[in-house]
């Protein structure tokens, strides 16, 4: 395809680092959309004949039929996929075909190849992040009111419900959705017609290539349309994010699957046993899913170690974009699902999760303060004060709500029977309404919000 002023074809090894076809053959359908946009354009501004217009669109279609069918021989002696597509429609239809490649180049080719590729992907990420959400707020819904213990430091803290804490990551998860939607509504500009760098002399109408091709305008440098990749580590770097947000769930479920906490069960389905020890209930699942920022982050650190320094336009470098990119979202996408399938199919042992939240005094602060409401005790003092009857407690194996009163009164004689009412973790988090807070009141009303948001959410 460029062998015109070569006499030697090239070293083996030289074929070898260069050839991407292997990678970027996953852009075959990008590829056609382009060059029959392309084609489309050359013929209506009359560069080529309507007649070698059509022909070269037609062309294109039995390649993408032969590609689709696996009748289509890839070759690494032809590089990559856009030549792979050119020199066989080439083969199909003769002269047409050579005029393919007029007023563009591979340069504006694979960056728009590979924006449309991402655009798809951030898309797909966005609706495969909406469907474990509706998953984590089922999983509310049917929770709203199962009390687990929320924790600081992995120490028991003060109760929550279950309901709050699958909450919690139903609006980590939002904004992952909008960084993609958002990064796919940034790169939406078309390099097709920045040709190799500097642009054409012939009077294309890169506005038509790029509504063709769903982008919102042509991008408006040349260099730049050609030699930007931060397209695709936005969209990385979003991925990155999403994935260190599933990574924390799957720890979760790693530690609530654990006998020690006994707090969920994973189904069969998402289980693995051990080779060796009958016993065993594995949550491999959730573990790879706790590993997987190794490979989008390693991704991510690809592309911009490859970018950094960088000379504009064009250079060789790039064309390790894809794989990185391929890479990270194959593996977001895989935990995406992963996620869902297990929260989707969790058995939730609510005694187990009650039992866990009544230990480690986790109304302490509860009777803390009662003090400061109605006996209108100054919080430090009261603090104080509830330190020293978890200091009895502790002594005698009780948990707060056990107490005797007569107990409670050694401390602070002003403490009334009333104060019962308060220490136990349904008391707790029912009591906890203020806007955001964790009881089952706040979780159905939000419940009842993010269900009105995902009918609203386009599809
Ligand atoms: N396979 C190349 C890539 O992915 C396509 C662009 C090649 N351009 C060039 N001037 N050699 O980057």
């Amino acid at each position: 395809m460029w062998g015109g002023r070569f006499a030697e074809g090239p070293a083996a090894i030289m074929r070898d680092i260069n050839a991407s076809i292997s990678v970027d053959k996953r852009l075959w359908r990008e590829d056609i959309t382009g060059s029959k946009a392309h084609a489309e354009m050359l013929a209506a501004v009359g560069v080529i004949s309507e007649a070698d217009g059509k022909e070269i669109v037609d062309g294109l279609e039995r390649v993408a039929q032969e590609i689709e069918t696996g009748a289509f021989t890839f070759s690494a002696d032809l590089e990559d996929i856009h030549m792979n597509v050119e020199a066989r429609l080439i083969e199909l239809i003769g002269e047409p075909g050579r005029r393919l490649h007029t007023a563009r180049s591979r340069n504006d080719q694979v960056a728009t190849d590979f924006r449309m590729w991402t655009r798809r992907a951030c898309r797909d990420a966005a609706d495969a992040i909406g469907v474990l959400q509706v998953a984590l707020v089922d999983q509310a819904e049917a929770n709203a009111d199962v009390v687990m213990p929320g924790y600081t430091h992995l120490q028991i803290a003060q109760p929550v419900t279950f309901g709050h804490h699958m909450l919690a990551y139903v609006e980590m998860l939002e904004r992952d959705r909008s960084r993609f939607a958002d990064a796919a509504a940034r790169m939406n500009e078309c390099p097709l017609g920045a040709a190799a760098l500097a642009g054409t002399s012939f009077p294309i109408d890169r506005n038509r290539t790029a509504a063709a091709l769903g982008f919102d305008r042509p991008c408006a440098n040349s260099l730049d349309a050609v030699s930007s990749r931060d397209f695709a580590i936005e969209a990385v770097m979003a991925a990155s994010l999403c994935a260190t947000h599933l990574s924390r769930l799957a720890e979760e479920l790693v530690m609530w699957t654990s006998p020690h906490f006994g707090f969920v069960r994973l189904p069969d389905a998402f289980s693995t046993g051990s080779s060796i020890m009958p016993q065993k209930r594995n949550p491999d699942a959730a573990e790879l899913c706790r590993a997987m920022p190794g490979r989008i982050v390693g991704a991510l650190s690809t592309l911009l170690i490859m970018m950094k320094g960088l000379p504009l336009a064009y250079a060789k470098d790039m064309q390790e974009d894809k794989a990185a990119t391929f890479a990270a979202f194959d593996g977001l996408s895989l935990a995406l699902a992963a996620m869902s399938g297990m929260i989707r199919n969790l058995n939730v042992n609510r005694d187990a999760m009650r039992a866990a939240a009544a230990l480690g005094y986790s109304t302490a602060t509860d009777l803390a303060d009662w003090l400061v409401r109605t006996r209108r005790t100054p919080f430090r003092r009261a603090h104080e004060i509830v330190g020293r009857i978890v200091a009895i407690a502790e002594k005698k194996g009780l948990t707060l709500d056990k107490l005797a009163l007569s107990d409670l009164q050694s401390v602070d004689p002003e403490i009334t029977q009333d104060v019962y009412d308060v220490l136990s973790v349904e008391a707790s988090v029912g009591s906890r309404t203020s806007f955001g807070a964790t009881s089952p009141t706040n979780v159905r009303e939000r419940i009842a919000d993010w269900r009105t948001r995902f009918e609203e959410m386009p599809t």
